[in-house]
């Protein structure tokens, strides 16, 4: 007979099950910095719908011009066309041991498709709401400037690089800003988070899988709990 504990063999049973780390907050909020460290760290790859679209942008075509303008505007893109990009991301090997999600799902229809592949991928949902104050977002999503080679996350107000608005990586690499950074369109893209994300904490709360991280903390500080999470689920 085994000698375990029923709620070790609980323990050891949810730890075999891959993880999608769902990191939900608002604009600013510090999705983006923490979904780095925790690839960095814990080596399961970030999927951000942002940069995807940022990236497809670049190119040349009808779509990557109707993405960039919706981008840019602070509006949300067609659920069909993220929804889409999401499902072959996330089928690729190296998210087979799980993944973070930064910035989806942003939409019920987008969390209702999560639940499928999840299903599909056989893995389990984690959902992390880094809670920031509204007086706060504004200051984070304007002041925040980045690498275009290594795409390290800076703020000019509370995360500064050394040098002057330099990538402390890339010396002589001047740091970006977006341009869905200026506070007409943070206005906007807030707004947005309201009326059609913030809805979904509810859903991921009701189904108990969603745990609140204070987003105020130092990053090494919310890295430190979100970490301990993770560990409780299982990784
Ligand atoms: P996206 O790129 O996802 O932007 P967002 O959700 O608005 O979030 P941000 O990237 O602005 O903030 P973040 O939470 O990642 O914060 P960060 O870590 O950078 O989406 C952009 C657009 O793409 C959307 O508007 C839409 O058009 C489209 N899109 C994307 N996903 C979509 C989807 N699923 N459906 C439809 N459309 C979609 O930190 C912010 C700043 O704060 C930085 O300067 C950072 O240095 C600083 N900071 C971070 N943590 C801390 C801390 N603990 N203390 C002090 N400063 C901190
Ligand atoms: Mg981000």
């Amino acid at each position: 007979m085994s000698s375990e504990s029923p709620r070790s063999k609980i323990q050891n049973q949810k730890s075999k099950i891959p993880k999608i780390i769902v990191l939900i907050g608002a604009p600013g909020a510090g999705k983006g910095t923490q979904a780095r460290l925790i690839q960095e760290r814990l080596h399961l790859p970030q999927i951000s719908t942002g940069d995807m679209f940022r990236a497809l942008a670049l190119s040349d075509s009808l779509l990557s011009r109707e993405v960039k303008e919706l981008q840019d505007a602070g509006k949300l893109i067609p659920d069909d066309l993220v929804i889409r990009i999401v499902a072959e991301r996330t089928s690729l090997p190296d998210c087979d041991a799980g993944y973070v999600l930064d910035g989806f799902p942003r939409t019920p229809a987008q969390a209702a498709t999560l639940e499928g592949l999840a299903n599909e991928q056989g893995k389990t949902i984690v959902a992390i709401f880094v809670d920031v104050p509204l007086e706060l977002l504004k200051k984070r999503a304007v002041g925040r400037r980045q690498c275009p080679i290594c795409h390290e996350i800076y703020n000019i107000y509370f995360l500064p690089p050394a040098f002057d608005e330099v990538c402390d990586r890339h010396p002589g690499v001047k740091l970006e800003q977006r341009a869905d950074d200026t506070s007409e369109k943070v206005g906007v893209r807030l707004k947005t988070y309201e009326e059609q994300t913030r809805p979904l904490l509810g859903y991921y709360r009701d189904s108990h899988r969603l745990t609140r991280v204070d987003g105020t903390q130092t990053p090494e500080a919310i890295y430190t709990q979100i970490q301990k999470i993770i560990a409780a689920n299982g990784k």
